[in-house]
């Protein structure tokens, strides 16, 4: 298994240009970001300043228009699409704001979904998807329907199907979005139990209670990268 030396995420020079014929978005002008398993990383920025395509990148379900990016060592930029989507499959663990559930699925089944495609067997996925909830503190809600879910609840159901696969990589967009503090905060404690237990965990966030947890803040604007220290004194951008 390639291991890039602990790096997990390892990009240089990256870009997006996104072209719609009429006009060029430079949306990524030079991102250099090397990020090491079992990290646990806020990513920060204004509207527009290039969060969701980095994410999107990072997540292999778009590629760059230069530059280098290593996921676990293997080069991924310039990858054939079904390449990316095995690796993507395989390896990445998305949690979205809206939380992307299928509404009259139960919980059970939401999280199965991933090992479906996966082809594990009905008993034994049935079983890991019960496990998974019952980490997530959902235990007591197996076969309701996503839609007589809380938020909060519909968040935790989310996070165990990324955590399905166990993936090498949870990626968060704006999860505590659509929630309020007090599910919002219950959510970042969960990612923090999960970083306890050796997951790498990136969220995308305007959330100002994220960064105040997370061990790296990095913040983007205008399509680039700067990093700073947190309150925990531990932003390290030296990895
Ligand atoms: N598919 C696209 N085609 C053209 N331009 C795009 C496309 N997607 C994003 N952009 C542009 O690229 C820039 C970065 O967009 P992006 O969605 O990455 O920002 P963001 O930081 O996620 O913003 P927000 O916080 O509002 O979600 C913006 O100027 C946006 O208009
Ligand atoms: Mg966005």
């Amino acid at each position: 298994m390639p291991n890039g030396n602990g790096k997990i995420i390892n990009m240089q020079n990256v870009h997006k240009v996104y072209d719609t014929g009429k006009v060029k978005v430079e949306a990524l002008k030079g991102v250099n970001l090397k990020i090491q398993h079992g990290t646990f990383a806020a990513i920060i920025g204004p509207s527009g300043s290039g969060k969701s395509t980095l994410m999107n990148i990072l997540g292999c379900l778009d590629v760059s228009t230069d530059g280098v990016y290593e996921f676990e060592g293997e080069r991924v930029d310039g990858l054939h699409h079904n390449r990316l989507a095995e690796i993507r499959n395989e390896k990445v663990g998305f949690v979205f704001q809206n939380f992307n559930l299928l509404p009259y699925a139960s919980a059970l089944e939401n999280v199965e979904m991933p090992l479906i495609f996966k082809g594990v067997h009905t008993k034994k996925r049935r079983e890991r998807a019960a496990e998974l909830l019952e980490r997530v503190g959902l235990g007591h809600r197996l076969t309701h329907q996503a839609i007589e879910l809380s938020g909060g609840e519909m968040q935790r159901v989310s996070i165990a199907r990324a955590l399905a696969n166990n993936p090498s990589l949870i990626l968060a967009d704006e999860p505590t979005g659509n929630l309020d503090s007090k599910s919002g905060g219950e959510i970042i404690e969960l990612f923090e139990e999960l970083w306890q237990a050796g997951h790498t965990i990136l969220i995308i966030t305007h959330d100002v209670n994220i960064p105040k947890r997370t061990e790296r803040v990095i913040r983007i604007k205008d399509g680039l990268l700067t990093e700073e220290a947190n309150g925990n004194g531990n932003g390290n951008g030296g990895h």
